[in-house]
């Protein structure tokens, strides 16, 4: 394997102690950051994803009001909770887990949520000040990535970007912030997505490649130009009979030949994903801050 690899633990661990610090600094001054989770149903990524960020809250010294519903509550309880996250002090930062069941309107969810808590910066609101490039809350996956990209000094300036996938929770929102003039950002960039024709040849121009569609090992080393910086969002679990869990983790890209290509490359586990925990804590700590 020629390829560095970018290491989303190491780097989510040296953030979440500066954040860490920052926590306790407040704390000293009689604020304590608190996160309000929602979690509806029973899909079992979602619940490993919460609880890990349950977890990451309890180690910042970041309150958390953790709230695990069944599949069939119903749309008015979910929004009567946020409403109450909304009026209350403590909770600086309203988190509800995506994707939520088919009976209950996701949009209506997130419109509920007042944007000044709208740590995930999925809000409307924060979603078009991000666009124009105003200060807002930024999405935890796509700030996680440039975070790494700026930690492990890629250089993005004029770079040729190139994201698979347009959800509204990495691609489109990743593709407006490396478009930005600003530090880890100003690259050209380019989406592809499901209806895109020969993609290879467009990835193949790519300087950072970054695989955000959900597919499992999707990328394959015939798409990737040598030298590329290779970001891996996906995190697809597939059977695998030999392992205790019956299933292993892969992301969208085909880590090892790839590696031999890439100059940098992000592994799954322990690359985006720590990361993107990262990046929730540091947004709740920015709304305590701005509720002081
Ligand atoms: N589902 C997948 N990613 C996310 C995320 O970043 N935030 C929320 N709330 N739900 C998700």
């Amino acid at each position: 394997m020629s390829a560095e690899i970018i290491d989303g633990k190491e780097l989510a661990k040296e953030m979440r102690a500066e954040i860490a610090d920052e926590v306790q600094k407040l704390a000293s001054q009689g604020v304590t950051p608190g996160l309000g989770v929602i979690l509806v149903g029973e899909d079992p990524a979602s619940n490993s994803y919460v609880k890990a960020k349950e977890r990451a809250c309890e180690k910042a010294g970041i309150y958390s009001d953790d709230n695990r519903l069944p599949t069939d509550t119903s749309e008015a309880k979910l929004l009567e909770i946020i409403d109450r996250m909304n009026e209350d002090p403590k909770i600086h930062g309203i988190l509800v887990q995506l994707p939520l069941p088919d009976h209950i309107d996701e949009e209506k969810v997130l419109l509920r949520i007042k944007p000044e808590k709208d740590v995930d910066g999925f809000h409307p609101f924060n979603v078009g000040k991000m666009m124009l490039g105003q200060p807002a809350f930024l999405p935890c996956t796509p700030h996680g990535v440039i975070q790494m990209l700026i930690r492990s000094g890629v250089v993005t300036k004029g770079a040729h970007a190139v994201i698979v996938g347009r959800s509204n929770i990495v691609g489109k929102p990743l593709a407006n912030m490396l478009l930005q003039k600003a530090e880890g950002r100003n690259a050209t960039v380019t989406v592809c997505h499901s209806a895109t024709k020969d993609m290879a040849s467009i990835t193949l121009q790519a300087d950072i490649l970054i695989a955000a569609a959900g597919k499992p090992e999707m990328i394959t080393a015939d798409m990737v130009k040598p030298g590329a910086v290779v970001i891996d969002v996906g995190v697809n679990r597939v059977e695998d009979s030999s392992k205790k869990k019956g299933y292993r983790l892969v992301g969208d890209v085909e880590f090892e030949p790839i590696a031999e290509k890439a100059s940098k490359i992000t592994p799954v586990p322990g690359g985006v994903g720590p990361m993107t925990i990262t990046m929730l804590l540091y947004n709740t700590l920015e709304s305590a801050k701005n509720h002081m």
